[in-house]
């Protein structure tokens, strides 16, 4: 049984660890590699602290250093098991606006398929909504990312506009909005 979002903490590492060597990745178009994943291994704490106190700088897709907005991390756990997470931006920036948009979110492989992502980002917008001064969110997904695009429309989305992906040459994206108010 999913609880309700927590936020990242050492109890969860373990599992966390465990589903980074199963497929989950912090981030969908960088796959974890063996490296990434005994660094994090290795300093469990480090990392749990990072994610609760962001740096200001984030290195993007490309190689490239750019600007991390303020932003917040939830899990979603089963007891001792980590299931997924969920990051919500709490503004956007010129990059952001264009492709990334204020929550993103990603589920390990074994626990796919049984309404995680949807409870996660409803979790999020709740959130966003007793905590940021926001009307409304956007989110962006690749085109052919079906799973993700029917998560997005469950909890209110509505399509503003097909564009081109930011970091995937010749692919498309949908951008979407969810109101908050
Ligand atoms: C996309 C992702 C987050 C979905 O997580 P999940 O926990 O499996 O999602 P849920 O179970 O909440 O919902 C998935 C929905 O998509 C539907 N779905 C799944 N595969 C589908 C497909 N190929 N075509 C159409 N719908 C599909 C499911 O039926 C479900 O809808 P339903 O509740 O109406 O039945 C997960 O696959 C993932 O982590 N992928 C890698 C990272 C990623 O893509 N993140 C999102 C970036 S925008």
């Amino acid at each position: 049984m999913t609880s309700p979002l927590v936020r990242p903490d050492l109890r969860w590492m373990a599992s966390f660890v465990e589903a980074m060597r199963e497929g989950y990745s912090r981030d969908n178009l960088r796959a974890e590699t063996p490296q990434t994943i005994e660094a994090i291994a290795a300093e469990p704490e480090a990392f749990v602290r990072q994610l609760l106190t962001p740096p200001t700088t984030i290195v993007l897709p490309d190689g490239s250093l750019g600007e991390r907005v303020p932003e917040t991390h939830f899990w979603a756990v089963d007891g001792d098991r980590f299931l997924g997470s969920v990051g919500v931006r709490h503004r956007l920036n010129d990059m952001l606006a264009t492709w990334g948009g204020h929550i993103g979110y990603a589920v390990r492989p074994s626990a796919r398929g049984q309404g995680v992502a949807s409870a996660m980002l409803a979790g999020a917008l709740a959130w966003c909504r007793e905590t940021l001064p926001l009307d409304r969110v956007m989110l962006t997904v690749a085109e052919d990312n079906l799973a993700s695009r029917r998560v997005i429309e469950k909890n209110g989305g509505v399509l503003e506009q097909i564009i081109p992906h930011l970091w995937v040459e010749g692919a498309l994206g949908r951008r979407y909005w969810i109101d908050l108010r």
